[in-house]
């Protein structure tokens, strides 16, 4: 059985949906290139998770995935300390997310909040399929191939690696248990007592033959309530109920991308839905063009009106931009009309072309020489499917498949 430590092992990825913009950068792609220095990162084009909401128009995931490692890359991922890769270059994938259906209650999938939230929003397409619902399995066998102990998502994904620890827990359940711990679980139960022991079994064999996780919550519950068992037959009963044994794929926890706090150009959430974005490789000109036509407080009609920061959308870019100096500066000179709309958004202006500037150079390399970019991912999906192939070993000989 390999052994890796999952907790030193960062996974993350992102589907290949278009160009990279700002709010990507301070938000994702930051955080990225500071874990990519602190622990062993692995991070992928989830092309397959693109296709579950895109197969009707397949055609526009190829050029998306190009563009989106040369941004990673010009945001300055670096493809020497992390391993960088697409997901369907990883068959190990698909193979464990067949393996997992096997054990996977249909309603952990159909209860995962972003099952029923994306099928309302997007309303135009057919959502109804098992690729669909098994979205949250596929990025569970992402995360189990690797035994990854760190996955940085945002929010929205929290409760997709919740399912996955899930379901690495009902898999070591069924598969890991070792020889002498169901004998040693069972004297320990009856040490509980009657009424204890026969709730505790009520309760197991509802997690297990339905997935109920309440269950699962009342029974540790009941677990630590117990007062005449010792600390070791308290935990040998928790890892009863989930799964005690051997860990075959460990769980893996969240690590919570913080909000990025970049507005868009009309003040709103920076996000491609509204049309408000500054993607990282934007021209000069087009930066400029877009911070100088961007709405500012409507009380500022002439140049000798004073306006209020608090009602412009450009005020937000100067808490992500300016120094306290400069926002002295803007609040005062708004205020008393001592500074025109057009001096106060060159700040900005000139603020995002400098942060930008070195991604476009690093950028334009990239695209000059697109052999260097597919050997970095040809070398990055080679070292991704050594590991994921090592896992998938464990798990087949585990689900004992490995009769050849
Ligand atoms: N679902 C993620 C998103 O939309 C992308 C993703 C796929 C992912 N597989 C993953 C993220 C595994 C983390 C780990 O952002
Ligand atoms: Fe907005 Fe600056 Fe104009 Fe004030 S001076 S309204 S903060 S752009």
């Amino acid at each position: 059985m390999a052994v890796t430590n999952s907790e030193r092992r960062v996974l993350s990825g992102m589907r290949p949906t278009g160009k990279l913009h700002l709010g990507h950068y301070h938000g994702v792609l930051k955080n990225w290139v500071e874990l990519q220095h602190q622990y062993e990162c692995y991070f992928f084009v989830a092309d397959w998770h693109a296709l579950t909401t895109h197969y009707e128009d397949p055609q526009i995931i190829e050029h998306n995935v190009w563009d989106m490692v040369i941004d990673w890359l010009a945001a300055g991922i670096s493809s020497s300390s992390a391993t960088l890769f697409i997901q369907s270059r990883v068959p190990e994938h698909a193979e464990l997310h067949v393996l997992l259906s096997m054990i996977t209650p249909l309603s952990w999938l159909e209860r995962v909040p972003s099952y029923k939230d994306q099928q309302e929003k997007l309303k135009e397409k057919d959502l109804a399929t098992i690729g669909f619902l098994g979205y949250p399995l596929l990025q569970s066998a992402d995360i189990l191939a690797y035994s990854a102990g760190n996955v940085p998502v945002g929010a929205d994904q929290v409760a997709h690696v919740e399912i996955t620890r899930d379901i690495a827990r009902r898999f070591n359940h069924l598969y890991g248990r070792d020889s002498g711990f169901k004998e040693l679980a069972e004297a320990a139960i009856k040490k509980m007592g009657k009424k204890a022991s026969r709730s505790y079994i009520r309760l197991k064999n509802q997690f297990q033959e339905q997935g109920d996780l309440e269950s699962l919550e009342r029974a540790r519950a009941l677990v630590n309530q117990q007062q005449n068992i010792s600390i070791d037959e308290r935990e040998r009963l928790i890892g009863y109920i989930e799964g005690g044994g051997k860990v075959i794929l460990p769980e893996p926890k969240a690590l919570l991308t913080p909000e990025p706090k970049m507005p868009g150009i009309d003040g709103q959430k920076m996000s491609k839905s509204y049309g408000n974005t500054i993607a990282l490789r934007e021209s000069p000109d087009e930066i400029n063009q877009k911070i100088r036509t961007m709405p500012t407080d409507p009380a500022r009609v002439r140049l000798v009106d004073p306006g209020d920061p608090e009602k412009c959308p450009v005020w937000p870019l100067h808490q992500v931009y300016s120094d306290d100096t400069t926002k002295q500066w803007v609040q005062e000179g708004c205020t008393s009309a001592g500074i025109g709309c057009l001096e106060c958004k060159k700040v900005v202006i000139d603020a995002v072309i400098e942060e930008l500037k070195p991604m476009r150079i690093r950028a334009q390399e990239y695209l000059d020489s697109p052999n260097v970019v597919r050997g970095i991912i040809a070398e990055g999906c080679e070292r991704a499917r050594e590991q994921a192939r090592e896992t998938l070993e464990d798990v087949r000989e585990a689900m004992c498949l490995d009769y050849r």
